[in-house]
This record gives structure tokens, C-alpha cells and sequence, in this order.
């Protein structure tokens, strides 16, 4: 910062240079915030072309149409977005997938003439004009190719964002040129605190695309820990099998929910919707593609085997309350210090743990009575080689 207000051979010419500098930085800053919106305005633009009737769908979709009616509107129930809080219902685009290739009768019977109990209760006093029900189709068979519009920065972020770009000109222009702010400092002011916060709106919005902890996506299915190893008491290792023994605890295959599906059929959350994704998935020997949560980096060893079959440590320990996530989401931060100070305050079960036997001369001092007890990192957990390739 300071060169800038070095005399230079040609003060106009550096000045600006300098100007333009600054320009082009804080509006390269800018594009991501702003590349999103007018992704957004070019879509609300082929809208205005697109067709009346996939509209007019829209509109009854979102419950802006009928103006009068007695039930809630679709939407209130099927998502449009990614909600904060957990919604059981198949989302917008669930629906949309499931029946875009499907006729209308199929459709109706499946909106009107519903069975499950839970659909029964949510879908029970609806009056729907079969041309409107055609148009909800429409809407929903575009929304299935198209998908739902990016959500993109709030108007008032993009606003704020071109305001401080105004005050950094601004103090820059004044700086440099006009001198109409008495003091020098308070135009170096404004331009730090302003350029300041704009590098935390674009470091923030950066921050949230690489953030882990507490990361927790939305699944193919809505699978649920606290219904399966909450409420229904099924032991972790009974789905993730390998974790004893393997370096990985795996994710179960939909053989394995068969073991229990082919016999429950409807869920007391999510109804029949959920359930016959699996039975789906298990019929036409798709995977079910689950979005991996947990990820160390390619330079980090660790094991499951060394930590639950070895060591006993209890899952919990790394993953927090599993069976009381409805959304599976990532615990701790999986940073090597965690991993560094959990070793520093273990202490291993050395008596009666046979993988231990061959640390002879930890087990001499033991007996010695030249130490009381043993920690993870007295067998080395946290030399550098043994987490690090
Ligand atoms: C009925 C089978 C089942 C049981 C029981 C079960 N899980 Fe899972 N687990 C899954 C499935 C399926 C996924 C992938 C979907 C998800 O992330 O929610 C998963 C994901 C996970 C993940 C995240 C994996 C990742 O992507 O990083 C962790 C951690 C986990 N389970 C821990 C546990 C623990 C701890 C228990 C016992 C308290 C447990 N699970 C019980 C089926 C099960
Ligand atoms: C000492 C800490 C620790 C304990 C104890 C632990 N985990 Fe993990 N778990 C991790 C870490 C770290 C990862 C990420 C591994 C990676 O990215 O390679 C992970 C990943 C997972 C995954 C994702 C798939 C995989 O294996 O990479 C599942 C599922 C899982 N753990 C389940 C369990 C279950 C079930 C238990 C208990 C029986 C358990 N974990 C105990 C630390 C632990
Ligand atoms: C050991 C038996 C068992 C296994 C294995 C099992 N489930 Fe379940 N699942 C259940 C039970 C019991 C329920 C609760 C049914 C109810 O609400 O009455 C359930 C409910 C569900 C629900 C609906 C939740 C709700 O409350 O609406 C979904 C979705 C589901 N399971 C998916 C899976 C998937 C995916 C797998 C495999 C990764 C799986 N299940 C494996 C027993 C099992
Ligand atoms: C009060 C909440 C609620 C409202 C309002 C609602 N739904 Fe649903 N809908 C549900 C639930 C819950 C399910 C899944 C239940 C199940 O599978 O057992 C569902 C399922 C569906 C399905 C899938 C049926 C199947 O067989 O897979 C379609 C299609 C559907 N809804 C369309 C609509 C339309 C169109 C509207 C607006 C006219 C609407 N829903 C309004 C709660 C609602
Ligand atoms: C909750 C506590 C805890 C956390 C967190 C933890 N560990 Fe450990 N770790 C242990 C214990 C206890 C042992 C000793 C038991 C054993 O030998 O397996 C151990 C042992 C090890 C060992 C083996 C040392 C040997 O005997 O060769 C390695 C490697 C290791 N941990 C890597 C990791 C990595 C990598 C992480 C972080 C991603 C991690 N640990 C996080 C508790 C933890
Ligand atoms: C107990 C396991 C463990 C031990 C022992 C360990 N590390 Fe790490 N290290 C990790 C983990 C986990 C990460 C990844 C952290 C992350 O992604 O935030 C890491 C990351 C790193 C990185 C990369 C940092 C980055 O920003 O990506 C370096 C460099 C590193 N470790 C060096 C060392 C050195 C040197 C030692 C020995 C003094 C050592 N580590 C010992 C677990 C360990």
C-alpha cells in the first residue's frame, strides 16, 4: 500500500494506473457474487418465453392460484430448496424426477386417490380442477429437465457490495486527485475499512463452498440415524460392517436395508416416498449414490481398525451423537490437531490388549512402577510417519 503514494517519473499517469488497478481488483472480487445473479435474470428472461401453461402450473404449485382454496399449497410441502430444517417430504424435484416419465392418469391417482397413511393425512382435502392438475404436471415435468433456479446471493449483498466499491473509488479518487477530505487519514480510512469488508463478504462466501465441519449434504434418500440407530436400537457395526477390521467403516449397500425393507414398506416420518427409492435402487441394481461426508485429506492415513478394533474407542468419541441426527453431519473438524491432542489425553488399555504385547520395554516400566499409565502417544501415535505417508 505504501508505494502508491511514492513520487514516481509521470505522478498522473502512475496515479491512474494505480486507480485502475484498484478498479479491477475489487471488480474481480465482485464476479462471483454477481456471475450468480445474472445466471438467475437470464433464466427469469426464457420464463417470460416459456409456456403459458407450464407457468400457470408454477403459479398453482406455489399456491399463488387458485386464490381461494382450502388445503395448502403444494410447495408448503414439497421444497422447492434446500431447507435448514429437516423436511420428511419428497422434495419438489423428487416428485418431479419420479414422474416425468409417467402419464398423467398415473399422476392424478398418485395426488388424488393417494394410499399410505401419511400421504392419506397430507393430501386429504384437496379439490383440484383436472386442467389444473394437467398444468401442475406441466410445471413439474419442466421443472425435472430444467431443475429448481439457483437460489444465488440476496439483492442486498450484491447492493452492499457495489456500495463499498462506490466508497473505495471514491476514497481513492480523493486521495489521489481532488483532496476535498481535509484529513488524509480519513480517506485511507474509509478505503481499508471498506476494501476490508468486502474481501470478508467474498472470503465468507468462499469459506462456506470448502466448509466441513458441521457439513451435511443432502442424501439421495432421507436416511435417518436417529430412526435406525436411535429409535430402533440397530448397533452402528451392524451396517457399517467393516469398521473392526478395516481401514474403512464403509457404507452399507442396499442388500443390506433389504434385510429389513422387503418387509417395512412406510415410515412413520417419511411414508411409502423414501422406502421405494430403496426398494427402487435395490430392483434395478442401481447404487444408491450417497454424498460422502467425512474426507481426510490423500496425505493422511487413518484407520478404523486401529481405533475401533484396536483401541476401543467409541464412536461417539469422533462422531458426536449419531443415533440423534435425523441429518448425518460431521462432528469434529478432522484437523491434525484433534487428532494430536486426542492422543496426548488417551490412555491405551495396555494389560489386556494383546496387540500391545511386543512394546516390551513400556510394559517393563509399567511393572516397574516407573510409570502409572500408557497414552496413545507413548506407542507413537503421533510421530509424523504414521499418519502421514
Ligand atoms: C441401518 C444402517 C445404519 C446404521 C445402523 C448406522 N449407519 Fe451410519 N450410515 C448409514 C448410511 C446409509 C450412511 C450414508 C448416508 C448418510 O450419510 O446419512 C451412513 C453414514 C454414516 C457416517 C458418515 C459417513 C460419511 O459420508 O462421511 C457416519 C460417521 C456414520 N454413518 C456413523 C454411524 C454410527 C456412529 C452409527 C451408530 C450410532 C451408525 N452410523 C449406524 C447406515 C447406517
Ligand atoms: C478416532 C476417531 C474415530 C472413531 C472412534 C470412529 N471414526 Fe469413523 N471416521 C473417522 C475419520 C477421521 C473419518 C474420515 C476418514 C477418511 O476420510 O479417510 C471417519 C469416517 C467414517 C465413515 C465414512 C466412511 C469411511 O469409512 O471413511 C463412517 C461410515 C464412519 N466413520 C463410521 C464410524 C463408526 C460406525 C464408528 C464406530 C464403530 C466410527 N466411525 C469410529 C474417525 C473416527
Ligand atoms: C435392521 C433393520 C433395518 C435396516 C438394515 C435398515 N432399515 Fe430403514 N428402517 C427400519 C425401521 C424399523 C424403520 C422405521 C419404520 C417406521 O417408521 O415404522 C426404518 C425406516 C426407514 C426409512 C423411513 C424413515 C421414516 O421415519 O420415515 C427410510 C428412508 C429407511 N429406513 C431407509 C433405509 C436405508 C437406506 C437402509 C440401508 C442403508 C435401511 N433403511 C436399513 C429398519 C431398517
Ligand atoms: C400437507 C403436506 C402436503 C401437501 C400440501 C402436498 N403434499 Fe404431496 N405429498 C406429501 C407427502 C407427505 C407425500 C409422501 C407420502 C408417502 O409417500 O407416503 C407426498 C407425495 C406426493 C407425490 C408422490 C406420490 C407417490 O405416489 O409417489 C406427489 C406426486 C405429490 N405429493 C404431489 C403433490 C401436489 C401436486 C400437491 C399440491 C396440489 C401436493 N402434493 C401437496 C405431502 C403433501
Ligand atoms: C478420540 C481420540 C482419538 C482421535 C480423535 C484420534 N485418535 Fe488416533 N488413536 C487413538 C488411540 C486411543 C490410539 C491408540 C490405540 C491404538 O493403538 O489403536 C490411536 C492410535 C493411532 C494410530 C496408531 C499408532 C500405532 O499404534 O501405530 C494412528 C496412526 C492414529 N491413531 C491416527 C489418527 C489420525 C490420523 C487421527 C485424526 C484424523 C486420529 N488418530 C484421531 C485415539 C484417537
Ligand atoms: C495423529 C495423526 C497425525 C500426526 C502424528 C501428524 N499429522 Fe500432520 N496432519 C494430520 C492430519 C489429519 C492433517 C490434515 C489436516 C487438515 O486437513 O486440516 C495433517 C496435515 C499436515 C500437513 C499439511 C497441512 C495442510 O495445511 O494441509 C503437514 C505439512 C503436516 N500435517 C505435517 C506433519 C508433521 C511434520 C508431523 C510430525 C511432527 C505430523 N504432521 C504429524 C495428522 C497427523
Amino acid at each position: 500500500m505504501r508505494k502508491t503514494f511514492r513520487p514516481g517519473h509521470s505522478p498522473t499517469r502512475l496515479n491512474a494506473f494505480i486507480i485502475l488497478l484498484f478498479l479491477s481488483f475489487f471488480l474481480s472480487l465482485g464476479i462471483p457474487l454477481i456471475a450468480n445473479s445474472s445466471e438467475e435474470e437470464i433464466e427469469g428472461v426464457i420464463d417470460n418465453h416459456a409456456n403459458e401453461d407450464i407457468k400457470r402450473g408454477e403459479r398453482f404449485f406455489k399456491g399463488l392460484l387458485p386464490t381461494k382454496r382450502d388445503f395448502e399449497s403444494c410447495v408448503s410441502c414439497h421444497n422447492l430448496y434446500h431447507s435448514d430444517t429437516l423436511n420428511w417430504n419428497p422434495s419438489a424435484m423428487d416428485i418431479a424426477i419420479k414422474f416425468a416419465g409417467k402419464d398423467f392418469a398415473e399422476f392424478q391417482s398418485a395426488v388424488m386417490q393417494p394410499t399410505g397413511i401419511k400421504i392419506e393425512a397430507s393430501h386429504k382435502n384437496f379439490k383440484i380442477e383436472d386442467e389444473d392438475l394437467k398444468k401442475v404436471k406441466l410445471y413439474l415435468d419442466d421443472l425435472a429437465l430444467t431443475g429448481p433456479p439457483s437460489a444465488g446471493p440476496t439483492l442486498n449483498q450484491i447492493m452492499l457490495f457495489i456500495l463499498l466499491g462506490l466508497l473505495i473509488t471514491f476514497a481513492l479518487l480523493d486521495l489521489i486527485f481532488f483532496h476535498k477530505i481535509k484529513y488524509r487519514a480519513v480517506s485511507v480510512l474509509i478505503l481499508i475499512v471498506s476494501l476490508g469488508f468486502q474481501v470478508k463478504m467474498v472470503a465468507t462466501a468462499a469459506i462456506d463452498l470448502g466448509r466441513s465441519q458441521e457439513y451435511a449434504p443432502d442424501q439421495p434418500i432421507k436416511f435417518s440415524h436417529k430412526v435406525h440407530a436411535g429409535d430402533n436400537k440397530i448397533d452402528c457395526k451392524y451396517c457399517h460392517h467393516t469398521v473392526e477390521f478395516g481401514k474403512s467403516a464403509g457404507i452399507p449397500a442396499t442388500e443390506l436395508c433389504m434385510n429389513c425393507h422387503v418387509l417395512v414398506r412406510e415410515g412413520t416420518n417419511s411414508g411409502k416416498f423414501e422406502i421405494a427409492k430403496v426398494v427402487d435402487a435395490y430392483e434395478t441394481k442401481k447404487p444408491v449414490e450417497w454424498t460422502r461426508i467425512h474426507n481426510l485429506p490423500d496425505h493422511v492415513f487413518f484407520s478404523h481398525a486401529q481405533h475401533v478394533g484396536i483401541g476401543k474407542v467409541d464412536c461417539k468419541q469422533c462422531h458426536g451423537p449419531v443415533e440423534e441426527m435425523h441429518i448425518m453431519r460431521q462432528h469434529s473438524d478432522l484437523s491434525m490437531g484433534w487428532c494430536i491432542n486426542c492422543h496426548r489425553d488417551t490412555k491405551v488399555n495396555f494389560k489386556d490388549n494383546a496387540y500391545y504385547d511386543n512394546y516390551m520395554k513400556l510394559h517393563d516400566q509399567l511393572k516397574g512402577g516407573g510409570i502409572d499409565t500408557i497414552r496413545a502417544v507413548d506407542i507413537g501415535a503421533n510421530d509424523c510417519m504414521r499418519c502421514h505417508y
